[in-house]
């Protein structure tokens, strides 16, 4: 047996989904720097879905579903309502999602139709949990989802109780397509694992979001966020960040198991994290940013991954610090369950082996004995 750590260089499947090759990074084949300038978050997830892009009337459709269903079950509002006060956020979302499929009467149904029809109910609900928790936590009551607007658009609002700013809508929009799929990733890997055993479909979700909730994977963001308010100002960054190399910490939001020549998502975020900049008039956190990736790029080699602009970006659209890893599951449950869809349509059970490296020849002693 030879044994591969982390599984790094193992290919695992076959997925016509998304695609790493040689840096670029595509959904269904379609280049995502494309994909960020010219396409919206749900016809990314249609895409994901149905290998396609939507023609209007099915983007139309598509986006009345995500209406129709946006809405979760009242028990599941109370259930979050008794969550104790300093929950994890992602733990919430964890226990909410997991707790929708009680009140799905097709949740065991394992036809292709329920499936993709749960795929766009967990899209549309998502959302929803995400800015109730956000709500209750701060003894708000939620805000009920809009009919025909963006799934961006629609979270913003939930969230705030206010018809949100188009500027803060498109910045979302783009961070969304930007995260929706990423090939074999943890979070996706873990939802394929758990489906492959012919289970269902929110038990598919529900482990990718704990996947997802770690710090190597999509927590990053949030500790990038941490670490920049460490910092505190653009004077210490240098000190700081030559103290953490020096110590051999992990500079969070720099390197990537795939990537070696830079994430080519990070990029737009980076642009996007200017630009929020500039109309809010405060670069601090850009211009820090910035600072930051000159030092670890320059003495480390390592460039900076999805997660590093995503932490300026979101709070300069004055989100908290712990929802950007629900908004980073929001995103990625279009990638989740179209995976989970090709999971199920041509499955076989993952099961791989482990070189066993413990004891041998050993007995049971005798309790007494022990
Ligand atoms: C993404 C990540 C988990 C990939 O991990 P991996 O492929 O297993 O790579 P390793 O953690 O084994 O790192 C390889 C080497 O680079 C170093 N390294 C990797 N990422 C680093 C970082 N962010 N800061 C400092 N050093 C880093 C490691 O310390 C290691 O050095 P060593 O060989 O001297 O021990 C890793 O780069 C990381 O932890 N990054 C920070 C968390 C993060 O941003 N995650 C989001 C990913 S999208």
């Amino acid at each position: 047996m030879t044994v591969t750590k982390g599984l790094e260089g193992i290919v695992a499947t076959t997925s016509s989904i998304s695609s790493i090759i040689d840096g670029v990074l595509t959904y269904r084949g379609i280049n995502i720097d494309d994909l960020a300038e010219h396409a919206s978050f749900e016809e990314v997830a249609y895409l994901l879905w149905y290998g396609k892009l939507p023609n209007q009337s099915e983007l139309d459709e598509l986006i009345q579903k995500f209406s129709e269903y946006a809405a979760v079950p009242a028990q599941v509002l109370e259930q979050i309502k008794l969550y104790p006060s300093n929950t994890n956020s992602m733990a919430a979302l964890r226990t909410a999602v997991s707790s929708l499929a009680l009140y799905d009467e097709s949740a065991n149904d394992m036809s292709q139709e329920a499936n993709i029809r749960k795929a766009i109910k967990l899209q549309a609900q998502i959302p929803t949990i995400v800015a109730a928790f956000a709500r209750i936590r701060k003894g708000q009551e939620p805000v009920a989802p809009k009919s025909g607007v963006s799934i961006a658009y629609n979270f913003l609002y939930m969230l705030t109780g206010q018809e949100p700013d188009q500027v803060a809508v498109k910045a979302l929009d783009q961070a969304l397509v930007l995260h929706a799929d990423h090939e074999l990733n943890a979070s996706t890997f873990a939802a394929r694992v758990t489906v492959a055993t012919l289970s269902d479909i929110y038990s598919g979700v529900t482990s990718a979001i704990g996947a997802l909730k770690g710090p190597l994977h999509g927590g990053a963001n949030e500790a990038v966020m941490v670490m920049l308010e460490e910092i505190g100002s653009f004077d210490n960054v240098e000190s700081y960040i030559n103290a953490k190399l020096a110590n051999k910490d992990k500079i969070m939001g720099f390197g990537h198991r795939v990537y070696k020549g830079g994430d080519p998502r990070a990029k737009h975020l980076q642009k996007m994290s200017r630009e929020l900049g500039k109309l809010t008039g405060n670069m601090e956190l850009y211009e820090m940013s910035v600072k930051i990736e000159e030092l670890v790029t320059g003495q480390k080699g390592l460039k900076p991954n999805v997660d590093f602009y995503s932490a300026s970006v979101y709070t300069t659209l004055q989100i908290p610090r712990d929802l950007f890893t629900p908004i980073f599951a929001i995103s990625r449950c279009s990638g989740w369950t179209a995976h989970i869809l090709e999971q199920y349509e041509n499955n076989r059970l993952i099961r791989p082996r482990a070189e066993y490296t413990g004891p041998v020849d050993q007995k049971v002693t005798p309790i007494a004995e022990r």
